[in-house]
């Protein structure tokens, strides 16, 4: 069995009440219950979600130590954490994929969510898609 990591950031917990018009109803079990339901035989589904810049760093050394492939949603965390940009770094430079993802299309809201600091170190990055960018993030890092 691999494991497949799916990181969210920082208020993503509010999935399904937080501005539904911007980020849909559904929540953050249902994101889980999607992926699992799409993920090839054999893959496991590790999804978590913080409002903790370090504890998120500290998931991003977990991936690199038992190697396992991430999908990230740095949430506002995207838009200025130089901290989570380096240990997402350290994934990609480990040659272990990371997809940074977005539930909205960051570059068609405020001026301040243009910028992704994280973008950059990404092996690639699926925004603007509901919970499809998660999905077609899942059906890259996995493929065979
Ligand atoms: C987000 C976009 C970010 O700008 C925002 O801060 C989020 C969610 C998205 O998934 O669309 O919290 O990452």
């Amino acid at each position: 069995m691999s494991t497949v990591l799916v990181l969210n950031g920082p208020n993503l917990g509010r999935l399904g009440s937080r501005e539904p018009d911007v980020y849909g109803s559904a929540n953050l079990d249902d994101l889980r219950a999607l992926l699992v339901a799409f993920a090839r035989d054999g893959v496991s589904i590790d999804l978590r979600q913080t409002d903790d810049e370090a504890e998120l760093i500290h998931w991003l050394y977990e991936a690199v130590d038992e190697r396992m492939p991430v999908i990230l949603n740095p949430a506002a965390f995207t838009h200025y954490s130089y901290a989570l940009r380096d240990a997402a770094a350290l994934v990609t430079k480990a040659g272990l994929p990371l997809i940074e993802v977005h539930i909205s299309n960051p570059h068609a809201r405020e001026t301040f969510r243009h910028t992704s600091v994280v973008s950059a170190i990404a092996t690639g990055v699926i925004a603007g898609l509901g919970f499809d960018s998660y999905r077609l993030a899942l059906d890259f890092v996995t493929a065979p």
